[in-house]
């Protein structure tokens, strides 16, 4: 079948490199530990992994219309071809479906398809699949197993990782959900190929976050490998999905529930934040976080914390994949620092920003003062 091999052993690997784009991370949470296993062509492999790790249930695909139709279907038809008793369900692709209602939607078709406490979820997709179907499993029956299948990069290197699923409210994003750890997680980087360039930056803003925030290594390999970076070379996205999943999950495997530490990855989220709400979320996530991730390092520079040379280097790397990093001239001042101030972050009335020394260590502090900020989104 030709589209198995779309989303199998990337077009662009020889089979003799695929040992070496093969890796695990694992994510230690006591008796909630699980492995993250990444490498090209491992959804077609899914059924063998599946019987490693001791999965025999019932399984439920969940995915979203893009997906069903670009690997939904022939995931379903392998997994079924392994003998596995498994059943897709879809919802409408984007945003626009991460709510409640979508949520009821699926449990009643779990209901209706006789799904029950031992049935397993897979979630299928990108981001808004893994929140809501990781969402659903928590919460049907009190709680079910779910894997995440992440299909994008963004999902890939952030999403699928840490444990937080949830839906939006009309008041704001990401207002109801649950922490919900799921057994593992395959990120198959060959399904990547498909994705849309705007959806790979999405995911490079959040690797960039990651190599300013703790590991000045994988910013210098970013600098310097952009190329490579860029075009999904499966060699270089194995190891920066690798390298992210490893410091998410060493984050949120001392900080689960965002006491403290795990508010670093909060990093040029704040104002990011602000920004898409702004742009009536015209201007996409990761460009969001791009330009937000400049603003509050000037936050930095102005602290004597960081080197203009720093900046200068974090605005090379973002141009270099196409991301923005100046917050457009049009957009009103007054109206992101409101939004600032309404941020779900904020706590006892001070917003937390997350600023750096330098390239590679974060540091949270709570006392910016509205001046310091804005100056940060001064055009
Ligand atoms: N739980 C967390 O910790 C966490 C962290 C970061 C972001 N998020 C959430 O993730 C969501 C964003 O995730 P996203 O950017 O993956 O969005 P998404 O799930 O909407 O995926 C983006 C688009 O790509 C399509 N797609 C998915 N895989 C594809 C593939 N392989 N080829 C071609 N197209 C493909 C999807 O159908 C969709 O249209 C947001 O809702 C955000 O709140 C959650
Ligand atoms: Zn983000």
């Amino acid at each position: 079948m030709s589209r198995q091999k779309s989303f199998g052993a990337s077009g662009k690997c020889r089979p003799e490199d695929i040992v070496h784009v093969w890796d695990k991370v694992k994510v230690p949470l006591g008796q909630r530990s699980y492995e993250i296993q990444i490498g090209p062509g491992l959804l077609t492999e899914l059924p063998a992994r599946l019987q490693e790790i001791g999965i025999a249930q019932r399984l439920f695909i969940v995915t979203d219309s893009n997906v069903e139709d670009l690997i939904g279907i022939d995931l379903l038809n392998i997994l079924q071809d392994a003998d596995f008793e498994v059943t897709l369900i879809s919802f409408p692709a984007g945003e626009e479906s991460k709510h409640m209602e979508t949520v009821i939607g699926l449990a009643r078709r779990l209901v209706q398809l006789g799904a029950d406490r031992r049935s397993l979820i897979l979630a299928l997709g990108g981001g808004v699949t893994g929140d809501i179907a990781g969402f659903l499993a928590s919460i049907y029956m009190r709680g079910i197993p779910f894997i995440q299948l992440p299909t994008t990069l963004l999902a890939q290197v952030d999403s699928s990782v840490g444990g937080k699923t949830g839906v939006d409210l009309p008041e704001g994003k990401n207002l109801i959900g649950t922490f919900a750890q799921p057994l593992a997680v395959f990120a198959d980087i060959g399904v990547l190929a498909s994705l849309p360039g705007s959806e790979v930056r999405n995911g490079l803003a959040e690797i960039v976050k990651y190599g300013m925030i703790a590991d000045p290594e994988l910013f210098k390999f970013l600098e310097e490998k952009w190329w490579d970076v860029v075009n999904l070379e499966p060699e270089t996205t194995s190891f920066l999905v690798r390298r992210s999943c490893e410091i998410k999950a060493d984050v949120v495997s001392r900080d689960e529930r965002e006491g403290g530490l795990r508010r670093i990855l909060n990093f040029g989220h704040t104002i990011g934040h602000a920004v898409e709400a702004v742009s009536g979320y015209s201007i996409p996530h990761g460009e969001a976080v791009a330009i937000g991730m400049v603003a509050v390092s000037k936050i930095s520079v102005a602290r004597g914390l960081m080197a203009q040379e720093d900046l200068a280097r974090l605005k090379g790397v973002l141009e270099q994949f196409r991301l923005p990093v100046e917050i457009p001239g049009s957009m009103d001042r007054q109206s992101i620092m409101e939004h600032m101030k309404r941020d779900k972050k904020v706590q006892d009335g001070r917003i937390h920003f997350v600023l750096t020394r330098g390239i590679g260590e974060a540091l949270v502090v709570g006392d910016v003062s509205k001046e310091e900020l804005e100056r940060a989104i001064q055009p």
